[in-house]
């Protein structure tokens, strides 16, 4: 999922990553499997208050407003139009626009008081239940809205943010999930060997990556490293597993993403799965990279 952000002051990555994954996984329980986009803003009451007069007549702040773009038939969502998600294409956005999603922070710290959560598990919920929205979802009628609560409890389960944030961390299942969805942002011309990753850091983010070839052919980057690049660039530095995925052959890391892996996580738990899922295997760093290599200082 595209997101062009707008947020009105600066936001821990924390947040943002964790809002990234619910809306990836709003997508994949929803069965799409075409690029959508997306306008998230982050903002505060007042904001949102003058932006639910003008277009709802509502003088009052509110938590969340959705905006979808695409006219879906009343009762049906998303995952029943998927010729209309290819006619939306937008060539400029490379992905089909779904609408436009305001937040207010205000809000969502006064809500996850209220909930006992933490705030990022509440934007998370707020930008999930607005995409669910743009994706045709309603509550109005009583049928509809248990459709829709079911369709959020699936998605903050499967971006491993339950009710209970003590309950354990994301299942492999979902892990693996999300290196097949990070597989088809592979930019692979050259080999034509797409492969994705999800590594779950100790603090329970989630960083995905893909491989990234280039025309040189040594300045490629494998998707393990990718996501250990962004994870660690956005201050994780303990892991707890990365799952990987390619399409026909079991993709276990290469040399290189090995060593450069257990510079901060030697034990790392690596699951591979290939095949459309058909076939998962497990080891861990200190397996398939035995005498590590540490330089005594
Ligand atoms: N590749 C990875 O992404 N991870 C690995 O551990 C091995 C190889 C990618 C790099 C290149 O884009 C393609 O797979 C073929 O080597």
């Amino acid at each position: 999922m595209i997101i062009e952000w707008n947020l009105d002051f600066p936001l821990e990555s924390s947040v943002l990553s964790l809002m990234q994954i619910a809306a990836d996984q709003t997508l994949h329980a929803e069965g799409i499997r075409f690029p959508c986009c997306a306008t998230v803003r982050i903002c505060k009451d007042d904001a949102i208050r003058a932006l639910n007069n003008t277009y709802r007549g509502l003088d009052r702040a509110t938590d969340v407003l959705s905006f979808p773009s695409v006219p879906w038939k009343a009762g049906t969502t998303a995952r029943h139009h998927p010729e209309r998600l290819r006619r939306e294409y937008d060539e400029v956005l490379g992905a089909c626009f779904l609408g436009d999603v305001v937040i207010s922070w205000d809000h969502v710290l006064s809500q996850a008081k209220e909930y006992g959560h933490s705030p990022r598990r509440e934007a998370a919920y707020l930008l999930v239940h607005s995409l669910c929205h743009l994706m045709g979802y309603d509550h109005i009628r009583e049928e509809e809205k248990q459709i829709m609560r079911n369709m959020e409890e699936e998605v903050l389960r499967k971006a491993g943010v339950s009710r209970d944030e003590s309950a354990p961390a994301i299942p492999d299942e979902e892990l693996l999930n999300l290196a097949r969805e990070a597989m088809t942002r592979s930019y692979s011309p050259y080999s034509h060997y797409p492969v994705g990753a999800a590594l779950l850091a100790k603090d329970g983010r989630i960083f995905l990556g893909c491989n990234i070839e280039n025309a040189s052919f040594g300045a490629t980057i494998c998707a393990e490293r990718t996501a250990m690049v962004k994870a660690v660039s956005e201050g994780a530095r303990e892991f707890e597993a990365i799952a990987i995925a390619t399409k026909d052959t079991p993709g276990w890391p290469c040399g290189i993403c090995r060593q450069f892996m257990s510079e901060f996580a030697p034990d790392l738990r690596v699951i591979v799965t290939w095949g459309d899922g058909a076939h998962t295997e497990e080891s861990t760093l200190g397996v398939i990279l035995p005498h590590q290599f540490e330089l005594e200082t």
